[in-house]
């Protein structure tokens, strides 16, 4: 029975918002979504859809729970110094005016990242750094660039100095980065995707996905970047086979396209 309500859940809620649920693993969205509404009072998915569908607050409140937004500037930090030194000096030189795409964003530490590391070597008006992310309410705070002082852990003193403006107990991320880097919403289980990328970075979502779902990323990843590109993922999303996409592993978690 619970199997079938929460299919039935989902079919409806895709209707209803275009999200489709059946692309997450089933097991821990499920978990997710019962304790939300075991939370507002609710017994059961039909229940909780039929209060959804009259009521835009909640449905914002499973879409807050289904999107996992955590996020910080520098995660991983030996990842981004591996780009820096070894990955990035060869894409700046083949095009000096890189296109970047980051992929799933969360509110914006990671785009401004890669805008912060840029900088140190090209203008930032010559580069396009373009940032997406499924959930508008996490955009909004991406496009404000307002943190808290735990998302800037692995940020390094002088990066801090030069891009962030410390007030009270937040910092502002400073006008110069934030004019770099463009937001936008998609879905990357639904939308189209750009194309001709230099570097794109998707990190943290696609372990959510079903392992169909992931493939299917993969290989649109692939076709949206240039030859020599760069695909850079999350630090538990590692490729098992990666040249069934066009890709070369060139460093633990960075793939190259290939021609
Ligand atoms: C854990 S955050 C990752 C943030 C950042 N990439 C990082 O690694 O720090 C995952 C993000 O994926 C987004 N997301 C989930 N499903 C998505 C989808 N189908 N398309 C685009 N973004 C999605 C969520 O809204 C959330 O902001």
């Amino acid at each position: 029975m619970m199997h079938q309500d929460y299919i039935e859940f989902t079919d409806r809620i895709k209707k209803l918002t275009g999200i489709d649920l059946a692309l997450y693993k089933e097991a821990q969205m499920k978990r997710r979504l019962i304790s939300l509404y075991e939370r507002k009072g609710y017994q059961s998915f039909d229940e909780f859809y039929r209060a959804v569908s009259r009521d835009e607050k909640l449905l914002l409140d499973l879409l807050d729970r289904m999107t996992i937004n955590v996020s910080e500037f520098f995660r991983n930090f030996k990842r981004w110094e591996v780009l820096e030194t070894k990955l990035l000096p060869s894409l700046l030189k083949r095009n000096p005016s890189l296109k970047v795409w980051s992929a799933a964003c969360s509110s914006g530490e990671e785009p401004y990242t890669i805008a912060m590391l840029l900088a140190k070597y090209v203008p930032l008006s010559q580069v396009s750094i373009l940032a997406t992310d499924i959930d508008e309410n996490i955009l909004a705070r991406a496009r404000l660039g307002i943190y808290p002082e735990r998302s800037l852990n692995e940020v390094p003193d002088e990066i801090k100095k030069r891009y962030f403006i410390k007030e009270e107990e937040s910092y502002h991320i400073s006008g110069e980065i934030k004019q770099a880097v463009t937001f936008r919403k998609h879905n990357l289980l639904h939308d189209a995707f750009k194309t001709d990328f230099d570097l794109i970075i998707c990190r943290n979502v696609l372990i959510y996905f079903t392992e169909d779902a992931k493939r299917d990323l993969y290989r649109k990843f692939s076709s949206s970047l240039r030859e020599g590109g760069i695909f850079f993922v999350g630090s538990t999303e590692q490729i098992f086979n990666p040249q069934d996409y066009g890709f070369a592993s060139e460093d633990t978690f960075f793939y190259k396209k290939l021609g």
